[in-house]
């Protein structure tokens, strides 16, 4: 069987990339108070700090996801097709929950593919390897695909007609506001076909405390996770961040229903960025938002699919519910 991967990401669409980038950087720093995207985050070492978050006992999404693929594989494992279908995972990142379920279908003798899609080329590269490692006997093929999530969907129409089952885990989805998220589910939606099933991970509104506590851990993790960013914007545009002045926490917004991270200026200080060929200043102790973590109610999760042109096939919930995967079916 077959363990490949391909970067889609050409000159061009590298070079539109790093344009989208400087801009969403550019319009971040200039609004009053300062706020960047949570997607600006993840480079390769962004990828690798997330990887080691995951593995905190006190992350409960990750957790709670964890125990969701090993204590319900094989009711997922029930809903898919008998005939053969392909796993497409959007953000795979390091993959290890998908493994459970691939190592899982495989053991159930099902015929399938898996295609991860990640835009980190070191993400996918070193899971392609992985897998190849763990799964070289067996008969699932693996393509990988260093994309932008919709530009690797596209490619995927011109496989071999099979169902697809779109995972899009970890709630990622969270790191969208509402609107994006809308947006994104209705795109998804058509990109694929009548029939094909979706399964999102979506993290659920709980106690303050328990979402404090889940992303201010006390070993400096997250800290230094949103303070790679500052790292990402001196090697991308040049500029001029020290780490040494600034700090980072979390804290749960009531209003926006989101655990948001701010990385604050311990100083007033200002901060030249050449390929914006302009300097911001920063206040002591200004705030700038780094992260929106939504934390969604079980309505509005069925909102969303409902609205988007789907049907709900099933809800996955951990022990606590403080965490769902649902799996959506797109509709005639
Ligand atoms: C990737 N994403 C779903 C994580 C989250 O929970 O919003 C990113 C993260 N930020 C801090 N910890 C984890």
């Amino acid at each position: 069987m077959s363990f490949t991967y391909q970067n889609l990401q050409s000159e061009i669409v590298a070079a539109s990339s790093d344009d989208q980038f400087a801009q969403a950087v550019l319009e971040g720093l200039s609004r009053n108070p300062k706020r960047l995207p949570s997607w600006l985050i993840y480079d390769d070492r962004g990828s690798e700090i997330f990887t080691e978050i995951t593995q905190l006992v006190g992350y409960h999404p990750a957790q709670c996801e964890f125990e969701i693929f090993e204590q319900q594989k094989q009711v997922i494992t029930d809903i898919l097709p008998k005939d053969a279908f392909r796993v497409i995972e959007l953000g795979s990142g390091d993959g290890q929950k998908t493994h459970i379920l691939l190592k899982h279908l495989i053991q159930s003798k099902l015929t399938f593919d898996y295609v991860p899609i990640d835009i980190s080329e070191g993400a996918i590269k070193d899971l392609v390897d992985f897998l190849k490692s763990r799964f070289s006997q067996s008969s699932m093929s693996v393509t990988g695909l260093a994309a932008d999530y919709f530009d690797g969907l596209q490619v995927i129409r011109e496989y071999p007609n099979r169902r697809n089952i779109v995972l899009f885990l970890g709630s990622t989805i969270g790191n969208m506001e509402l609107p994006a998220a809308e947006q994104f589910v209705g795109k998804l939606q058509q990109s694929l076909k009548p029939g094909d099933y979706v399964m999102i991970g979506f993290d659920l509104m709980k106690h303050p405390k328990t979402l404090y506590a889940a992303y201010n851990d006390s070993t400096g993790v997250f800290e230094r996770f949103n303070l790679n960013l500052l790292d990402v914007l001196n090697r991308k545009l040049g500029a001029n961040f020290s780490k040494d002045h600034f700090v980072q926490q979390g804290h749960y917004n009531p209003k926006s229903h989101a655990v948001e991270s701010y990385i604050y200026s311990t100083r007033k200080q200002s901060v030249f960025i050449e390929a914006l060929e302009k300097e911001f200043f920063f206040e002591a102790w200004e705030a700038m938002q780094s992260e929106h973590s939504y934390k969604y109610t079980q309505s509005e999760i069925e909102s969303l699919a409902e609205n988007s042109g789907y049907r709900i096939v099933t809800n996955l919930f951990d022990e606590h519910h403080h965490f769902v995967d649902s799996i959506w079916e797109v509709k005639q």
